[in-house]
């Protein structure tokens, strides 16, 4: 499953996550390792979800108190998802979901634990492995970290790997 920021306006007019421009390119990096929304199976198959579910007006960042408020949407989202790993699309969506104040240049390049920060989601959800990684908005606006955004591909696909044969992802 993959978690991304907000629906932009393409997003918001189809009713759908990641259509636009940067849709586009996240298919293609996904396509890079053999793995797309309508995969045959699990193990290739990317469900796409946003940490809001509304546009912030003119595309500006989410403000903290709209992130709040969603957390418990994407995080029961995602517990009833039950993905087998969790790539988290973005500054904002890697902060979310993981916590964590550090920027994504910090978060992304390693494997982290994902648990719910919601208190009623804990007790029935267990870990699941999260990978940050760049923002496909952003590589459209600074393509040198393509570079990048590739080796964080091949440490996704190795995961993966490891967690359709059962092995602990390190
Ligand atoms: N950017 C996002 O983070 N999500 C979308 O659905 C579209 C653009």
């Amino acid at each position: 499953m993959l978690v991304g920021e907000a629906p932009g306006a393409d997003e918001d007019r189809i009713g759908k996550p990641f259509v636009g421009v940067s849709g586009q390119l996240l298919d293609k990096i996904l396509g890079s390792i053999g793995l797309s929304r309508t995969g045959e199976n699990a193990d290739d198959s990317v469900y796409i979800s946003n940490i809001l579910n509304w546009r912030p007006p003119g595309n500006r960042t989410p403000a903290p108190g709209e992130i709040d408020v969603s957390l418990p949407f994407i995080e029961r989202h995602i517990q009833l998802v039950k993905p087998d790993v969790l790539i988290l699309c973005g500054g904002v969506s890697a902060k979310a979901l993981l916590g964590r104040v550090d920027g994504i240049t910090k978060l992304r390049k390693m494997w982290h634990s994902y648990s719910p920060q919601t208190a009623e989601l804990r007790s029935e959800s267990s870990e699941i492995k999260a990978l940050a990684t760049f923002h496909p908005s952003y590589l459209l606006r600074t393509p040198a970290h393509k570079r990048e955004a590739w080796a964080d591909m091949l440490l996704l696909k190795q995961g993966i790997k490891q967690t359709i044969k059962g092995d602990n992802i390190t």
